[in-house]
């Protein structure tokens, strides 16, 4: 089966992804890496333990990694996630040691151990992956596949105006990815287009009753509201989980396309905004795939199928 490390800033949609990859056989999950994000980064380190321990899967080793973006300051999105991250639900503490090595060093030190054979599932800001490539420049060559989680193409972001949480939180990291790296990108649009989850979506979730489905319900409530403010309706996105679905389901993608995209570092309104050479009309060479429709219906049914069965 496949081996992937997961790069995250462990807050309620990476729990659900964490908890996809540690539940399905198809993959192995080698490692957790954790990068500021969603939270502060302490809380994000003990939800990524919390959520192994729903999994059973508390043999996954979790790395530490940057706490802070390359080059800006960490500006955390506690308002959608809720106190620490997971619904504003602070969970017992786990009591688990994290690994005793940074995670952009964990990252090269594994895939230099096994060329060709670990997949980076990447659903936080870019900044492990970034100092990973500084610190191992044959990346691109050792890793066997990067996807991505982060930008919104060519349309409105979830943060600023026009950029999307991960790649606002470090521009400059998410540059350097999508510049080096042959990345998979699965964006913000997409989830808001076809990953989102209604009302009775929820409900069949809630239904299930399951140790999986309770703490979904539990903590994505904040995020929940925060969708019914913005949003006007009782739904939710789960990004970080559809960009997981991908991973271990390719028949969920029905359309993808190779394009150039470029990430804007400079200071004011667009910094880390997306931009994607949808007709291309520079003459750059296509530097990302990017995922443009999935089969909702088989995402509904792979979730479902975890909170109910714990097998997605
Ligand atoms: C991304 O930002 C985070 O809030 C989510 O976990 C996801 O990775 C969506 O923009
Ligand atoms: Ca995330």
């Amino acid at each position: 089966s496949r081996r992937v490390i997961i790069d995250t800033d462990t807050a309620g949609d990476d729990s659900m992804a964490i908890l996809m990859a540690a539940l399905a056989d198809s993959i192995d999950v080698e490692a957790l890496t954790i990068v500021a994000g969603n939270v502060e980064f302490d809380y994000e380190v003990e939800n990524a333990k919390y959520t192994l321990e729903v999994a059973d899967a508390t043999d996954i080793p979790v790395y530490e990694g940057a706490r802070k973006p390359l080059v800006k300051d960490h500006e955390h999105a506690d308002q959608v996630h809720g106190e620490g991250g997971l619904g504003g639900n602070l969970f017992p503490e786990t009591g688990i040691p994290s690994a005793d090595q940074h995670g952009a060093n964990a990252i090269v030190e594994r895939v230099r151990e096994s060329p060709g054979e670990i997949t980076l599932v990447c659903i936080g800001p870019l900044t492990n992956i970034a100092l990973a490539l500084r610190l191992e420049p044959n990346l691109n060559e050792l890793v066997d596949e990067v996807w991505v989680m982060g930008g919104a193409v060519n349309t409105l972001g979830n943060d600023t105006p026009s950029a999307e949480f991960n790649f606002w939180v470090d521009p400059e990291a998410a540059s350097v990815v999508v510049d080096e790296l042959d990345v998979t990108l699965v964006d913000w649009d997409l989830s808001l287009r076809q990953g989102r989850f209604d009302a009775e979506m929820l409900a069949e979730i809630e239904a299930a009753e399951t140790k999986y489905a309770d703490f979904f319900t539990t903590i994505s409530e904040r995020a929940r509201e925060f969708a019914r403010e913005q949003y006007g309706e009782v739904s939710t996105t789960q990004p970080d989980s559809l960009a997981m679905a991908c991973v271990l389901e390719p028949e969920l993608i029905t359309e993808s396309n190779e394009y150039y995209v470029d990430v804007d570092e400079r200071e004011g309104m667009t910094r880390g905004y997306s931009l994607v050479d949808e007709r291309g009309v520079t003459d750059n060479e296509p530097n990302a795939n990017i995922v443009e429709t999935i089969d909702e219906e088989v995402f509904e049914t792979m979730f479902l199928d975890m909170m109910q069965y714990g097998n997605p």
